[in-house]
């Protein structure tokens, strides 16, 4: 049987071990913060190589450094292992592995199955068990949930807590981090939301308690939705914007001196990342069962998706008014990574640009500070370990393409020294070289 009070008790006196299951971009940060407020914390990860790093105190996050490591591992307040029988030491387990879309554009549910599959084994009286991977309404109850039960004859609700409380990690954000952004948190039932409210209470500046773990996972969808529609709005209004002659950049900054009714979002060469490219069809999965079409969805995604053709048709067009053709002439792709200031390269569109590039012919090259080599992916296998091109050889090429514009990289340089630039970032001033797209 459950029993609220002692599990509050553990939280409250901070003997409760925390297990975090998946040590990447969100569970890793989610690991310092309970550390930091004086928790055990027991790391699982399926990847060896990063439990031996963390264990080492080395991060390989570039954003997370090393001494935030070393900080835990010396304070004896933090181990990582692979070894699942040590969920039966935690009193809540937190689960960050990915939730990414298989090769027909579906929610890919193989990392959260194959996680509760390898807890199931240790599920104990009065733990809390808490999704935080993005998914559709539904999953904490239906997939996840009866694979916790399958093995002990436990049942959730009754002998342990499940809630969902959606990561809102936004890497690298200057303004707000795992512990200052509010939490929304939902449970199975009003015990186990308490216990989630309690536990998350200890690190996160304000918890947002909602109604049931469905409502938890759609708020999650619905904050990427938002982002999504409205990235592809103004994407199309780009594109409308300079058949007219008309820059979108000065458009949105004199719109955005609107004190209200008015939210700004800023067009780019495609839509990038772990988040908004994919969660919005993790509603629209399994809105079909509901037999619920969302079309805002499937038409902001076919606009985002025809951002990279855009820009490609733009480098054709102004390297055809230098008497060039993209066949053979040598392509600088400025940034790799999906968004500026971060080495995380997954879902980036520069990789579709460059592909995209490759098939007409063009030869091609990146540079970016974050990424010295092409990390490994589960995508593009063929481009791994390719180096970053010193800045210094940006004359050598035809044209350059800024895919993200990182803070760090030193634009009049590279303006004074480029032949042809096109910039789908608005990062270069205007210059007779320079076109935006
Ligand atoms: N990265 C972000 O900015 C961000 C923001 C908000 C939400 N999210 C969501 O959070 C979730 C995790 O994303 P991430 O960016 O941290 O992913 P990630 O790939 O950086 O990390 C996931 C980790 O889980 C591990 N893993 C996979 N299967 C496992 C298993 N069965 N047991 C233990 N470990 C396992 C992987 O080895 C990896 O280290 C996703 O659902 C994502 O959509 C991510």
């Amino acid at each position: 049987m459950t029993d609220l009070n002692l599990f509050k008790n553990k939280v409250e006196n901070k003997t409760a071990v925390i297990g975090i299951v998946g040590l990447g971009y969100v569970g890793l940060p989610l690991a310092i913060e309970f550390v930091k407020a004086e928790f055990n914390v027991i790391g699982f990860d399926i990847d060896q190589e990063k439990n031996d790093q963390l264990n080492a105190k080395k991060s390989y996050i570039n954003h997370i450094p090393s001494s935030a490591i070393a900080m835990m591992v010396d304070n004896n307040k933090f181990n990582a292992t692979s070894d699942f029988s040590k969920i039966s030491e935690c009193d809540a387990i937190l689960m960050c592995v990915p939730t990414p879309l298989n090769e027909h554009r579906e929610p890919d549910m193989k990392y959260i199955i194959n996680t509760a599959e390898l807890l199931a084994p240790y599920v104990k009286e009065n733990q809390l068990y808490c999704l935080e991977s993005t998914t559709y309404p539904g999953t904490t109850r239906e997939v996840l949930v009866p694979i916790l039960e399958s093995k002990n004859n436990l049942k959730a609700t009754r002998d342990f807590f499940v809630g969902y409380s959606p990561e809102r990690e936004d890497p690298n954000n200057g303004k707000f981090s795992t512990a200052t952004i509010p939490k929304v948190v939902g449970g199975l039932d009003k015990d186990s939301l308490a216990a989630g409210v309690a536990l998350y209470n200890q690190i996160i500046v304000e918890t947002v308690p909602v109604s049931s773990v469905d409502a938890a996972e759609a708020t999650k969808l619905m904050e990427n939705i938002f982002r999504c529609v409205n990235i592809a709005l103004v994407n199309e209004l780009k594109v409308v914007f300079e058949k007219m002659n008309i820059d979108v950049w000065e458009v949105i900054n004199a719109a955005k001196t609107k004190p209200f009714g008015f939210m700004p979002f800023y067009p780019g060469p495609g839509l990038g990342g772990h988040c908004i490219p994919i969660d919005p069809f993790y509603l629209t999965w399994k809105a079909r069962e509901f037999d619920c079409a969302t079309r805002f969805i499937e038409l902001a995604g076919e606009i985002n998706s025809k951002m990279p053709y855009y820009v490609i048709d733009r480098c054709m067009n102004e390297l055809n008014e230098q008497g060039k053709s993209l066949k053979n002439s040598k392509i600088l792709i400025l940034g790799l990574a999906y968004k500026k200031n971060v080495d995380d390269p997954r879902e980036s569109p520069s990789f579709k640009l460059w592909k995209l590039l490759e098939e007409k012919g063009a030869v091609v090259s990146y540079h970016d500070p974050y990424c010295p080599t092409v990390p490994k992916m589960r995508a593009y296998p063929e481009l791994y370990q390719i180096p970053s091109t010193p800045i210094e050889k940006v004359s050598d090429f035809d044209l350059v393409l800024l895919s993200t514009d990182h803070d760090n990289v030193d634009y009049d340089f590279v303006q004074q020294n480029a032949k042809l630039i096109i910039d789908t970032r608005n990062a270069f001033k205007a210059a007779d070289n320079t076109f935006k797209a």
